[in-house]
């Protein structure tokens, strides 16, 4: 049976009181439902008030982006073992991070070895734009991505990563992939090259998460695709309600799949 997996990246927003405000009203129900993994991902000084309230309840607490090196000279960055002293996983190669950062494929790569190296769950990101979805470079983009960001990584260190697909273009603005279109990405491109580096048996068992405008109103009918195994969600994870509302859709698409398997 397929395990969903729904990450509230809550990016640059949230003091810590507000961040806290959000993981106490969201918490008791989140909670409740056993059959989802759930995290949320702060901005870094948030991150030790939200794993604290988050102690013993399964919500995992990640950050959003971490430096490759150790220790050193490095002003305005954040370690691996910093991070992994306080998160579960963390998040690389988010397309903000490519887009206003400077983020490329190959230090993705760095930044997704560091990580595994320190003992943390990664979510690495890959999406194409506008401009190369409209061009028809989705495949050539999203491939490209994922064998540099993945390079030289093992089958047993793939027990440890997520692939989110997020088209740029679906991110924040209200237009989300359809359910067909996100799922034909993930089966016909993703999961095959994740089969590809990985070998069957793992491949299966990767989650791939879909980010991109996920809400409460189309959360279900994105879960129920094949490949579809979870979401990377932005501006629905920042009001308590829609998260868990998106939560329990992932929780309603396990039921019926169950259900249907009987
Ligand atoms: P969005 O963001 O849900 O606000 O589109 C998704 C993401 O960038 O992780």
């Amino acid at each position: 049976m397929r395990r969903f997996f729904v990450t509230g990246n809550w990016k640059m927003n949230n003091t810590i009181a507000e961040a806290k405000a959000l993981m106490a009203a969201m918490t008791p129900e989140l909670e409740a439902i056993d059959s989802v993994d759930k995290a949320v991902a702060p901005s870094y000084l948030a991150v030790p008030a939200i794993a604290e309230l988050c102690k013993g309840t399964g919500i995992k607490v990640g950050a959003q982006n971490l430096f490759w090196e150790e220790s050193g000279a490095y002003t305005g960055e954040v370690a691996p073992a910093m991070v992994a002293e306080v998160c579960d996983f963390v998040i690389v190669g988010h397309s903000e991070r490519r887009q206003f950062f400077g983020e490329t494929d190959e230090t993705v790569n760095q930044r997704l070895k560091a990580a595994l190296a320190a003992g943390l769950h990664v979510i690495v990101c890959v999406g194409e734009t506008l401009e190369e979805n409209e061009a028809g470079q989705t495949e050539s983009v999203v491939t490209h991505q994922l064998v540099k960001g993945l390079e030289g990584i093992t089958e047993t260190q793939a027990a440890d990563i997520t692939i989110a697909y997020e088209p740029v273009w679906a991110i924040g603005t209200g237009r989300a992939a359809t359910p067909e279109d996100a799922n034909r990405v993930h089966k016909d491109l993703i999961r095959p090259l994740l089969r590809q580096q990985f070998g069957e048996a793992r491949a299966a068992l990767m989650r791939i998460q879909y980010g991109g405008s996920i809400k409460p109103d189309n959360a279900a009918e994105l879960f129920a695709m094949s490949d579809i195994d979870g979401g990377l969600v932005g501006g629905a994870s920042l009001k308590a309600d829609s998260f868990v509302a998106i939560v329990k859709a992932a929780a309603m698409v396990t039921i019926v799949e169950h259900e249907s398997k009987k």
